[in-house]
């Protein structure tokens, strides 16, 4: 049997004559940037979060890039106030995500500033946070990785104590709860990827920013668009980071299914769990009490982790890392001095987590397909380190 990491197709086959319907009307309407689908997805998109404002733009990346600068955080928020400050600006974010959230830090001209994450959530630690503030941090970056919301309430605390903003990246986490509430609608801001693989996935590359806060909104929506109030007038410099209406539509429709999807992917994960329970080896995602994980990723933890991939590679399974080193030990953060021991929790899982296929149309049968190759792994000879 062959059981991909992700299958697009099937969801697709699913929803494909409303797709085309829509993708009709842009063609037709002949408006591709910024149309009434894209202002309708933002519509929804806000409704569904219970939040007053979205802004649509390109990607998760461009999405937290433009929240940054908005905020006002780092070099390019002094430039506007015409001053340069010689020490950056520092935001705390977790060693563990995928590199957008903080690539984007060092492109507003702030510095991010590692923390380790939870053993069991694979979350940012919130006791770790604290003995990393400086007089000159800004602001703290929560991700919800792989679709479990992080422990909100201690880190809201520390950013409220020291006064720091608070962004949510929930490229991960689409609908996903605290205590009973989204993410997203926590901190100042939430950003969000559309990314194709996304548990809400565009057609190509896509994004969202919501927030409660008019005056951040206004800025966010300026920035998207080259500073713009009217056309040609500009009040400040900006960018491009508007969402195509394709996008638009795409995202338009799949909303609408995204709760329905996302029970499918707790099924499987349940399904994976109860089948996993009696392999020694393998430690399956806990879902915190105060949390409602929509498992964008099923990430399990086991000792021998590429030899495990290979095994089931071979019979068909693909499988993924996410992610194999850890951010501190990338060659881009070299510059930071950062080394081996730094950050051990992360440095640890790192080499033991391994993601196995999820998506919401996975049968029972494919399944327990996966569950039978890993358990086969664990009682062969394969299984020596
Ligand atoms: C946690 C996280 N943040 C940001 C991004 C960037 O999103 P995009 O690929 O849409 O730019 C991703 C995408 O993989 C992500 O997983």
């Amino acid at each position: 049997m062959q059981i991909p990491f992700l299958d697009l197709k099937l969801q697709y086959l699913s929803i494909q004559k409303e797709i085309i319907q829509e993708f009709n009307d842009v063609l037709s309407n002949t408006s591709y940037i910024c149309g009434k689908k894209v202002k309708n997805f933002e519509e929804m998109f806000a409704k569904s979060h219970n939040v007053k404002y979205c802004v649509g733009t390109s990607s998760g990346t461009d999405s937290l890039h433009l929240a940054y600068w908005a905020l006002g955080i780092g070099i390019s928020s002094q430039i506007d106030k015409g001053y340069l400050k010689k020490e950056m600006e520092e935001v705390i974010v977790p060693v563990n995500t995928y590199i957008a959230t903080s690539e984007t830090i060092s492109m507003v001209g702030a510095k991010p500033v590692f923390v380790d994450h939870q053993e069991d959530t694979f979350n940012i630690d919130p006791n770790a946070i604290e003995e990393k503030i400086t007089p000159m941090t800004r602001a703290i970056v929560v991700v919800h990785l792989y679709g479990q919301p992080a422990d909100l309430d201690p880190i809201l605390k520390i950013a409220n104590k020291y006064g720091l903003f608070v962004i949510e990246d929930c490229s991960q986490s689409h609908i996903a709860e605290y205590k009973g509430k989204r993410v997203g609608t926590f901190g100042n801001v939430g950003t969000f990827s559309f990314y194709p693989g996304k548990n809400l996935g565009a057609y190509g590359e896509a994004g969202a920013v919501i927030t409660n806060d008019e005056n951040l909104f206004q800025k966010m929506l300026r920035y998207r668009q080259h500073g713009v109030v009217e056309k040609y007038n500009h009040d400040i410099e900006g960018h491009n980071y508007r969402m195509e209406e394709l996008q638009g539509a795409v995202l338009g429709v799949k909303i609408k299914y995204l709760n329905e999807w996302t029970e499918g992917r707790r099924r499987v994960a349940s399904k994976y769990k109860e089948l996993l329970a009696n392999i020694s080896e393998v430690k399956v995602p806990e879902e915190m009490t105060y949390a409602k994980h929509v498992y964008h990723l099923f990430e399990i933890r086991v000792s021998n982790r590429d030899k495990l991939a290979s095994h089931l590679r071979a019979r068909g399974v693909e499988t993924g890392l996410h992610y194999p080193k850890p951010l501190h030990l990338q060659n881009a953060y070299k510059y930071r001095g950062y080394s081996e021991g730094n950050f051990p929790v992360a440095e640890r899982v790192s080499k033991e987590i391994l993601s196995l296929p999820i998506y919401s149309e996975m049968t029972d049968e494919q399944i327990c397909y996966v569950v039978e190759n890993i358990k086969e792994f664990f009682s062969s000879n394969s299984y020596s380190k």
